[in-house]
């Protein structure tokens, strides 16, 4: 049986009948940029975060890349990341003008370690950015105790983990919600995904807020009045009208997402050569990934491509070794948690609309290479 890594004509077809009109009355009225769609997902997004404000902006990047804009970064300015993400959360610190500073993850969450953060502290440090990595919250209580005494900002990517929840002091703490501001990406593969290119701040800060509307329009609150110089950077109307549709069915769809993760846990707890997702007991995962650690993991991917089971490695070149950021001096074995890592994930099919059936087989192929 073949197994795509992800189906997304599959959920279409769950949601067809309710995103086909919302779009064609997008069509009907004609107000394609900045609709009252917009406006709605702005705060319905504000919401699940308990954050005051939501932002649309044309792309999860440019989530991150407006906020780091807003500290005004000057050369030498650094901005302390994981290596072990998608590009976009330090291509956007170097594009913002500062210095992407890479510090190691915890082995089994695979998010930023607070330690390292701490020691990589200097007095150019103007931001943190974690990433929520595969839909898993990074440990944001023990960042803010590291960055708030100093004025050093949050930025939170939480372009993978939109919904994900983190007990901090007992109460539940969502991803969105302790940040100063956080990023959030709808590409059409994430668990909120729009139909093409979306994205959205939120962040509780009123002037922030204002002043991140006005970076999304060219730096002008009023038309053709610029106070600073931003971008064209909005969220589409039809896009909102598909995101405000795809919302209503995001708490069952996570819910889905975690039923299949403790199937998979399930059926690889016996596997010794698979070690399944860690998830720290604070954490409720909403699984943007499933991503397991396995022993010969090139050829296991080899074998699953053999057996028409979909699979992907999330990432495998940490970004510290990426020869962009070469000029940035580190070398292989600067980071080993992160080089670690990129050579033993590997990602499985963990979507909503993913059957039995088709699980089964992904766990009959991987049981079938270690047998
Ligand atoms: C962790 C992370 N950061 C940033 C991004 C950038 O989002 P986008 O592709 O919407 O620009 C993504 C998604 O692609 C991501 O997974």
């Amino acid at each position: 049986m073949n197994v795509p890594l992800l189906d997304l004509v599959a959920q279409y077809r769950t949601i067809k009948d309710e995103v086909v009109p919302a779009l064609l009355s997008v069509i009907e009225s004609q107000q394609f940029i900045m609709g009252p769609a917009v406006a709605q997902l702005e705060g319905e997004i504000a919401r699940l975060s308990h954050a005051r404000h939501g932002i649309g902006c044309a792309s999860g990047t440019d989530a991150l890349l407006l906020p780091l804009k807003a500290l005004e970064l000057k050369p030498g300015d650094e901005v302390i990341t994981t290596p072990f993400t998608f590009f976009a959360s330090a291509g956007t610190i170097h594009n913002a003008g500062g210095t992407p500073v890479f510090v190691d993850i915890e082995p089994g969450t695979f998010n930023i370690d607070p330690a390292a953060v701490e020691r990589a502290i200097t007095p150019r440090t103007r931001a943190i950015m974690p990433v929520h990595l595969y839909g898993q919250m990074a440990a944001m209580e023990r960042l803010l105790a590291i960055a708030e005494p100093r004025g050093i900002k949050v930025i939170e990517d939480a372009c993978q983990a939109i919904g994900a929840r983190r007990s901090v002091d007992g109460e539940w703490r969502l991803a969105g919600e302790l940040g100063w501001v956080t990023g959030y990406s709808f590409f059409p593969s994430k668990n909120l995904g729009a139909w093409g290119d979306a994205g959205m701040m939120v962040c509780s800060d009123d002037r922030l807020a204002e002043r991140l509307r006005k970076l999304r329009l060219h730096g002008g609150a009023k038309q053709y009045h610029h106070e600073e110089v931003g971008t064209n950077s909005r969220l589409d109307t039809l896009h909102a009208a598909v995101l405000l549709v795809k919302l209503r069915f995001l708490d069952q769809w996570t819910a889905a997402r975690r039923a299949r993760a403790a199937r998979y846990d399930r059926a690889f707890a016996a596997l010794p050569s698979v070690c399944p997702p860690r998830v720290d007991p604070a954490n409720e995962h909403v699984y943007h990934q499933y991503t397991i650690r396995a022993e010969r993991r090139d050829e296991l991917a080899a074998h699953l491509k053999g057996r028409g089971i979909g699979h992907a490695i999330y990432y495998p070149v940490a970004l510290h070794l990426q020869p962009c950021f070469a000029p940035l001096g580190y070398t292989r074995g600067s980071l080993p948690a992160s080089e670690a890592a990129m050579a033993s994930v590997l990602s499985l099919p963990i979507y909503p609309e993913l059957t039995d059936a088709q699980q089964d087989a992904v766990v009959a192929a991987v049981r079938e290479f270690y047998a």
